[in-house]
């Protein structure tokens, strides 16, 4: 495993393996400590690192930097760079979900204010602004007439140019609450209800929404593992909305999850699951 931040799910984990010691061997490392030498040190790393290597870094650049040297050299990498890439981007998940015809809001892109608003005047208020690469709700900004997406606009176009992306989607009627499933290979184990409580509209937990169990029905197991398909195997965090008018949406697909929320309220053996499917796909 490597990781940047030792959260309760890189501990839960690791327990996770240490139950399991007769069979599986987990060394953790922390990316902070690694360099490698890109044109000889495949070798090295295949030594190091064993057979699979599970991703946790909970920094975008770099999870998918050291990903990407580690799927180089030739290692299997859970999430795989490719998932990694296309999940950690809202407008290429956007377009595979569009793809596999897995329901999700409507969203356009546009690189512009003139374009952005544009759009936004399809897309009807209130509405989304989001980064296209990023977490936590951060910077995720609802606009309720053009006078706020022009002040977010241009508060954007002063940030560094990843910010002049402009991705943006209806603003979907639901109710206070959102879901978060967890998928492992290619089953959905769990999921939550995630309540705003504070009076935010976003309700990531990051933002002090509260966690209730919700029982992982056909229809939820279907929309997410449909939703995670296009992506290939592996282990993601799915959110999704249930819309007033067009019932479950997908409205993201997260690389590199964190589930303490899901694992404390859903009691299902998460970081167990994992390790059974890293042992799983080693042996293929
Ligand atoms: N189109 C939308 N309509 C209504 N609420 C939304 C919409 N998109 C996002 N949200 C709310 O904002 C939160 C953060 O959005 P999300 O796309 O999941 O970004 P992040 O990667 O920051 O979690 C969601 O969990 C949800 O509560
Ligand atoms: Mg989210």
């Amino acid at each position: 495993m490597v990781y940047d931040l030792v959260r309760l799910e890189e501990k839960a984990i690791i327990e996770a393996a240490r139950k399991r010691s007769s069979e599986v061997e987990l060394k953790a490392f922390d990316s902070k400590d690694l360099r490698f030498d890109l044109i000889t040190g495949a070798g090295e790393a295949r030594e190091k690192f064993g057979s699979i290597v599970l991703q946790r870094c909970a920094s975008y650049f770099r999870n998918v930097h050291l990903t990407g040297v580690l799927e180089g050299f030739g290692l299997d990498v859970v999430n795989n760079l490719s998932t990694a890439l296309l999940t950690g981007n809202k407008a290429f998940t956007t377009l595979e979900l569009a793809k596999a015809h897995v329901p999700t809001p409507r969203t356009m892109l546009a690189f512009t204010q003139e374009e952005a608003l544009a759009a936004l005047d399809e897309l009807g208020y209130p509405a989304i602004i989001k980064p296209t690469i990023g977490s936590w709700g951060r910077l995720v900004a609802s606009v309720s007439d053009v006078d706020a997406a022009k002040s977010v606009i241009e508060d954007r176009e002063e940030m560094p140019a990843m910010y002049h992306v402009f991705y943006l989607q209806e603003r979907v009627r639901r109710p206070p609450q959102d879901i978060r499933a967890v998928v492992v290979g290619d089953r959905t184990v769990a999921a939550i209800y995630r309540i705003s409580t504070t009076g935010d509209w976003r309700t990531n937990t990051a933002r002090g929404g509260k966690a209730e169990n919700l029982p992982v029905s056909k229809e939820l197991d279907d929309i997410c593992i449909r939703a995670t398909k296009p992506f290939g195997s592996g282990i993601f965090g799915v959110d999704l909305m249930e819309s007033e008018r067009d019932g479950l949406l997908v409205h993201e697909v997260n690389n590199t999850t964190e589930f303490k929320n899901v694992l404390a309220r859903s009691g299902v053996d998460i970081p167990g699951l994992i390790i059974d499917y890293l042992v799983g796909r080693s042996k293929k």
